[in-house]
């Protein structure tokens, strides 16, 4: 038998799973780990937890599916994206990594773009500088705590210190590395200008790879940790957009992805580079050789409906324990019985900062239009509209920039929801897919090892194996007018909160 391994390292818990060759599901197991927000806007995890969280979750696989470990053609590693890990020589994280959501860094960023020159940053990493990437973190580092920057000997980013325990071997791979501006992403290298214009050591960064090159193999000691075959090839995998993506089959032109992760992203394949000028959205390279990829993101996607859920709905957490069901099932049920648009309560999802398409690190979320009328069920409705409305912004720019869409596919933990689907397809007036697995990012990554070792003979090859479209929501006819004037009125609140939302962050820094 042909076994493959997806480990995905995400922003609440590491994902294993452990597929066939048709990319069907054997065994799963999830191992959480806190995200420590030290101040408001920062956002850190402590790189040890990943490691933790990939032996326990690889050795639980492994025992559950009672599998030969050798059978285990290929491990492939997905991971949330732009985090930064410092190694000092002696392989030892030199302090916690700061992850993609933190908003810290906006002073660097407008140093970056200083030095480098915005048209030049453009033309380099197809993207302005963002606080969400990594780049203007390692500057942070640079700027503020410089006995840390004096001892870096590589930087890498959350994956890639996985794989780095997993192998002993430094290195990442072309999606995940677009992301932290420091890689010239039409070139698919590490741009030397860049790093030397900021003042970084291009020997620190690791090699790069395309996502489905075998990087490394299992070491002994972590063979000893996990259970998995010494030797066991590990690919390049993908940052967790990319290989989730083609855990979609987001790998041709035409057909794009709408993921309710933590964060919520709109991704479509591209044969050719595209930028979009405003840098609104992503220019990355895609986890299939020698494409390309653009992508909207939104910050506070299932962080919304989690924030909620952890703050204010402790009612459907106990009785959900009862149940032995999950609490979004009992929140869904309750959002169900509000009207579409909720007889006017908006609520916009900017709990950290945002992204696409306003690129604001100070914006707030916003809960807009209450009356006494309204109640428990409208607040969660309200909150799963909102994250759909910013996810039509990102949609709108895709569609913007002549990108095809043939098919929208729902992915992410959100993406189970049928009715957070059924909204995605009223509000971007456009039928939502389906396809016969969720498990997004791991069978991506998975997909990608079963590549490197020879199981397919490319990545378009592997999806087709394994993906199908199981199920199609069509819009509600009636819903879309409804939601589209809604709609007018969440893009007129951002901009009239603007200058308040920075008023109200300059007195809270
Ligand atoms: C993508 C992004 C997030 C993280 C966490 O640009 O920042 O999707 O990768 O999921």
């Amino acid at each position: 038998m042909i076994y493959l391994l997806g480990v995905d390292i995400g922003t609440s818990g590491t994902k294993t799973v452990l597929f066939d060759a048709e990319g069907n599901t054997v065994a799963s197991a999830l191992s959480e780990y806190p995200l420590y927000q030290p101040h408001i806007g920062w956002a850190e995890q402590d790189p040890e937890d990943w490691w933790r969280a990939t032996v326990e979750t690889i050795s639980s696989v492994i025992k559950k599916s009672g599998v030969n470990p050798s059978d285990i053609k290929g491990v492939g590693l997905s991971g949330q994206m732009h985090g930064m890990v410092l190694l000092n020589k002696e392989g030892r994280v030199l302090r916690p990594s700061i992850i993609w959501c933190d908003q810290r860094t906006q002073a660097e960023c407008d140093q970056i773009t200083e030095i480098v020159g915005k048209k030049r940053l453009i033309e380099i990493t197809a993207n302005p500088a963002l606080t969400g990437f990594t780049a203007s973190k390692v500057m942070w580092v640079k700027n503020h705590q410089p006995d840390v920057f004096n001892q870096i000997y590589k930087i890498l980013l959350p994956k890639d210190y996985v794989r780095y325990r997993l192998t002993g071997v430094f290195a990442t791979e072309v999606s995940d590395a677009s992301g932290t501006q420091f890689l010239d992403v039409p070139k698919r290298r590490w741009s030397e200008e860049l790093l030397n214009l900021l003042g970084i050591d291009p020997a620190w960064m690791p090699e790069v790879y395309e996502s489905q090159e075998v990087s490394g193999t299992v070491s002994s000691e972590a063979a000893r940790l996990t259970g998995l075959s010494e030797g066991t090839p590990v690919v390049g995998g993908g940052g967790d957009q990319a290989a989730g993506a083609v855990g979609n089959g987001i790998v041709r032109q035409g057909v794009i992805s709408s993921t309710i992760g933590t964060s919520g992203v709109v991704f479509a394949h591209m044969d050719d580079i595209s930028i979009d000028p405003e840098g609104r959205v992503h220019t990355f390279c895609h986890a299939v050789p020698d494409k390309w990829h653009v992508m909207g993101v939104t910050q506070g996607a299932g962080l919304s409906l989690q924030w909620l859920r952890n703050n204010f709905g402790g009612m459907e957490k106990d009785l959900a324990a009862h149940m032995d069901i999950d609490p979004y099932q009992l929140m869904d049920k309750q959002a169900e019985k509000a009207k579409p648009g909720c007889d006017g309560l908006i609520y916009l999802p900017y709990l950290m900062g945002e992204r696409t398409p306003h690129l604001d690190p100070c914006a707030r979320g916003v809960f807009f239009g209450l009356t006494a009328s309204h109640g428990r069920r409208e607040m969660i409705r309200a909150v799963m509209e909102g994250v759909a409305y910013s996810l039509r912004d990102c949609l709108e720019i895709i569609r913007g920039m002549d990108v095809s869409i043939t098919e929208v596919r729902a992915s992410g933990g959100g993406g189970r929801s049928p009715l957070w689907r059924q909204m995605q397809a009223d509000i971007f007036n456009n039928p939502i897919a389906t396809i016969n697995s969720a498990e997004g990012p791991a069978l991506g990554a998975a997909l990608l090892a079963g590549v490197g070792a020879g199981v397919y003979k490319s990545v378009v090859e592997a999806c087709d194996t394994a993906i199908k479209v199981v199920s199609v929501q069509e819009p509600i006819k009636e819903n879309v007018p409804v939601y589209d004037k809604y709609y007018e009125i969440y893009g007129e609140l951002y901009r009239a909160l603007k200058d308040s939302f920075r008023k109200v962050a300059g007195i809270t820094r």
